[in-house]
């Protein structure tokens, strides 16, 4: 059974096997780890944690201990041990770190190269992804210097997430919560990415999920989509360095960070809100199940019921993805969806060349590991020349193919459209 949080990340088999080392600070957040190194865990990774002095005032060694099933470090000298250069075998042993929470204190030091302990000591020998996630009082993080640390630490290619706006200890509102764990794991997934920041300085617009059509106030026409293989997408777009626009329809899923979101309702929305950001757009995946029709009136009072039969007639909404194929300028990449069930490959290829795309993601929903709601999806991705199929994988896994595919498509001349 899953808990919450776990429902708002995306699984992904990136963590398998990934050495993650976690440097944990003194803050009241400390306790917010344990639900990170479960997760990390539990999804196959191998963890190891340090611990300052601090920390341990609010959370115990046991428990951290408990939880990655391994000592933790914490003494630069301990007692019985051969230790002389234990903080660099830990630092060449990670492949990402990350500083959950991470207190003022130690972003100074982390900045400024001090090391007077076992943990600042380790991230003076890192050479792998680092995430920093800061917890501290509002003020504190407004500080001038706490600031001028945390610039220098994003100048230098360290990954820093958070904190949010919320209510802290103290008992007031202010930025300094420490990140969500599905924002965090958003951020350790782009740390970890291989083609990390290979899309910075382009914009990608993603749909995702269903549209409704209101009949009347209390009555509507949708689908089943959740919206999942959208919103991947959208980490996907995130960890490869991307302005993303996420215009998705209304559903349970949370925002991802440092994502615009635009939540629409019906196609006539997603329309509009896709036309105002597709001139700026340079990928565009449309990965929603807009409706194809909605109602041709709308009953402004609940309808009631009748003796006998009840019939509507439905009108065709607009084509969004089409339309933008034909606003589409030669720099701009296309992505559609297909859902089909009969004569995939064809009906795909048709929409393919129809909506002039760069690409088609050919799924069936009635197929094993497809399903709409399902964690993982099984497609098939078409270009003009080409087909790849891809085994059943996680929608994150998904989405790092077809962001792989459009990154292997030959270059456009100049002027060429499609
Ligand atoms: N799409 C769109 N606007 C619509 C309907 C679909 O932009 N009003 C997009 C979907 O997001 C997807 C692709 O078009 O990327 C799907 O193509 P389409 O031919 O519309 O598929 P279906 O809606 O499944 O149509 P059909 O009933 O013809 O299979």
């Amino acid at each position: 059974m899953q808990n919450d949080t776990y429902q708002r990340i995306f699984p992904t088999s990136r963590l398998k096997d990934q050495r993650i080392l976690v440097g944990i600070t003194g803050g009241i957040a400390a306790y917010k780890t344990c639900e990170l190194i479960r997760y990390l865990v539990t999804h196959g990774a191998e963890v190891r944690c340090m611990m300052t002095a601090s920390a341990k005032e609010f959370i115990t060694e046991t428990t951290i201990e408990s939880l990655c099933n391994h000592p933790v470090y914490s003494e630069m000298f301990p007692t019985g041990e051969f230790s002389a250069t234990h903080h660099v075998h830990l630092a060449d042993w990670a492949d990402v770190t990350m500083i959950v929470p991470a207190t003022a204190n130690m972003i100074g030091k982390i900045a400024n190269g001090i090391a007077d302990d076992f943990l600042s000591t380790t991230c003076l020998a890192l050479h792998t992804p680092v995430v920093i996630a800061p917890a501290m009082n509002a003020n504190m993080w407004q500080n001038a210097a706490v600031q001028r640390n945390v610039s220098f630490l994003k100048e230098n290619g360290c990954l820093i997430c958070g904190p949010e706006a919320g209510f802290l200890a103290e008992g007031y509102s202010g930025v300094g919560r420490l990140a969500r764990t599905d924002y965090l794991i958003q951020y350790l997934y782009k740390a970890m990415h291989p083609s990390r920041d290979s899309l910075a300085g382009k914009t990608v617009t993603v749909t995702a999920g269903r549209t409704e059509e209101a009949i009347d106030p209390v009555r509507m026409l949708t689908n089943r989509s959740t919206g999942k293989m959208g919103f991947a997408l959208a980490w996907e777009a995130f960890a490869r360095g991307a302005m993303v626009h996420l215009v998705h329809g209304p559903g349970n899923l949370t925002a991802p960070i440092e994502v615009e979101t635009v939540p629409i309702r019906s196609a006539e929305d997603m329309y509009q809100a896709v036309k105002s950001v597709f001139p700026k757009t340079d990928i565009l995946i449309s990965a929603a199940a807009i409706a194809d029709y909605r109602p041709k009136s709308y009953a402004p009072g609940k309808l009631k019921k009748k003796d006998g039969d009840l019939s509507f007639q439905f009108e065709r909404t607009r084509d969004v993805l089409k339309e933008m194929s034909q606003k589409k300028q030669a720099h701009q990449r296309l992505v559609g969806f297909a859902v089909e069930t009969d004569s995939p490959e064809a009906n795909a290829r048709k929409k393919l060349r129809a909506k002039k795309l760069d690409l088609i993601v050919l799924n069936n929903p009635l197929t094993e590991g497809a399903a709409f709601a399902s964690e993982t999806n099984r497609v098939t991705i078409f270009s003009e020349n080409d087909q790849e199929e891809i085994a059943t994988a996680y929608k994150l896994d998904v989405a790092f193919e077809i962001f792989e595919k459009l990154a292997g498509l030959p270059a456009k001349a100049k002027g060429e459209g499609r």
